[in-house]
């Protein structure tokens, strides 16, 4: 297969083009690199550093190669800043997407994985959230993630294009060449890990009175080696028809958690800062990923916090600066 990967540059992309290429496809990288890294593409893969809104080069990408399949990671990831600049998130995420979509129907491709999100639940009724639960975000970033799940079956009615929207829980851990390097970086794995290596002053904890065991919010983590698998698994489903999947672990660990496992991890200690609570951020958010185990045939390898934090701390070390660029 030739596949396109859109924001193939970030985290998550980058790991799935690792994985796409060792099982033997072609590669095609698109992303404008306003977040991603050059140095995280794999050399195997071909980089098209273009702006997934320029509509003409988006279109001689497409006319120079003949895609088996479109894997979607490209677009604004911070739900905070979406609050506050909702106009830029639905400018790159909904009208980015569009275009995309448009060029997938001026070329005839028809296979689509769409990175959606759990913001697409807002603050659910309960957990674990099946894929049944209401959409109801809370912030525009959930509510990109919602809008394109909802213009998907449109395309498939009028042009056949059938997909698969992945709504990933908290994504964590790295491989041995790939890890998390946001800037700024909002995650709490990485965040305290950098607080380990001592180059942050101190973690801070957003919240410490949710009705919840600890006080802190509870999040279900998945590494990104598993949300990579899950892609090839959908690229292949869609051949079956649409779906929408949520993928994580299962099972929750509040903040409070998720700092106690980093320290047995690091061995390090640091300063943790008691803020207040963010807005918008639900008490606790556990997948149920049965439909993807039973439907996609998707089994996570690392279903243990401290195994993933591991991970995530073995690639700290090594790039201690994060990507070079
Ligand atoms: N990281 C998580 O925990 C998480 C959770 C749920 C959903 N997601 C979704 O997964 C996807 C990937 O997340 P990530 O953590 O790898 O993010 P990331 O920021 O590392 O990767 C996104 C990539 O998209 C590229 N990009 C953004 N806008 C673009 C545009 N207009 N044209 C071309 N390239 C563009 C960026 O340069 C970047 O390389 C995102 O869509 C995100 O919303 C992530």
């Amino acid at each position: 297969m030739r596949v396109l990967v859109v924001g193939g540059a970030g985290y998550i992309g980058s790991v799935t083009v690792d994985q796409l290429i060792a099982a033997g496809n072609e590669v095609t990288v698109l992303d404008s690199l306003v977040a991603g890294h050059k140095d995280a593409v794999n050399e195997d893969a071909e980089l098209a550093q273009l702006d997934l809104r320029d509509e003409n080069e988006l279109h001689h990408l497409f006319a120079a190669n003949s895609f088996h399949a479109v894997i979607h990671y490209g677009g604004y990831i911070q739900a905070g800043e979406s609050v506050r600049q909702p106009g830029r998130y639905f400018a790159n995420n909904v009208s980015g997407t569009i275009v995309l979509l448009n060029a997938m129907v001026a070329f005839g491709v028809t296979r689509f994985v769409f990175s959606s999100s759990a913001a697409v639940y807002g603050e659910p009724d309960g957990v674990p959230i099946p894929e049944t639960a209401p959409m109801r975000p809370v912030n525009p970033y959930g509510e990109t993630k919602a809008i394109v799940e909802h213009l998907l079956p449109w395309y498939e009615h009028a042009h056949g294009i059938r997909s698969a929207s992945l709504r990933y829980f908290n994504a964590a851990g790295a491989t041995m060449g790939r890890g998390e390097d946001h800037r700024p970086e909002t995650h709490l794995v990485p965040n305290v890990l950098r607080a380990a290596m001592g180059q942050r002053p101190s973690v801070a904890l957003f919240g410490t009175d949710y009705p919840t065991r600890d006080g802190t919010c509870v999040r279900d983590y998945i590494h990104v080696a598993d949300l990579a698998d899950a892609h090839l698994l959908a690229i292949e489903k869609t051949d079956a028809g649409s779906g929408t999947y949520n993928l994580g672990n299962g099972r929750g660990f509040s903040n409070r958690e998720v700092i106690e496992a980093a320290r047995r991890v690091t061995g390090g200690d640091f300063a943790v800062n008691e803020e207040a609570r963010r807005p918008g951020d639900p008490p606790e958010l556990v997948a149920s990923a049965e439909r993807a185990r039973a439907e996609l045939g998707w089994a996570p390898r690392y279903t243990d916090l401290e195994e993933i934090i591991r991970t995530a701390w073995a690639w700290q070390q090594a790039f201690p600066q994060g990507y070079k660029e």
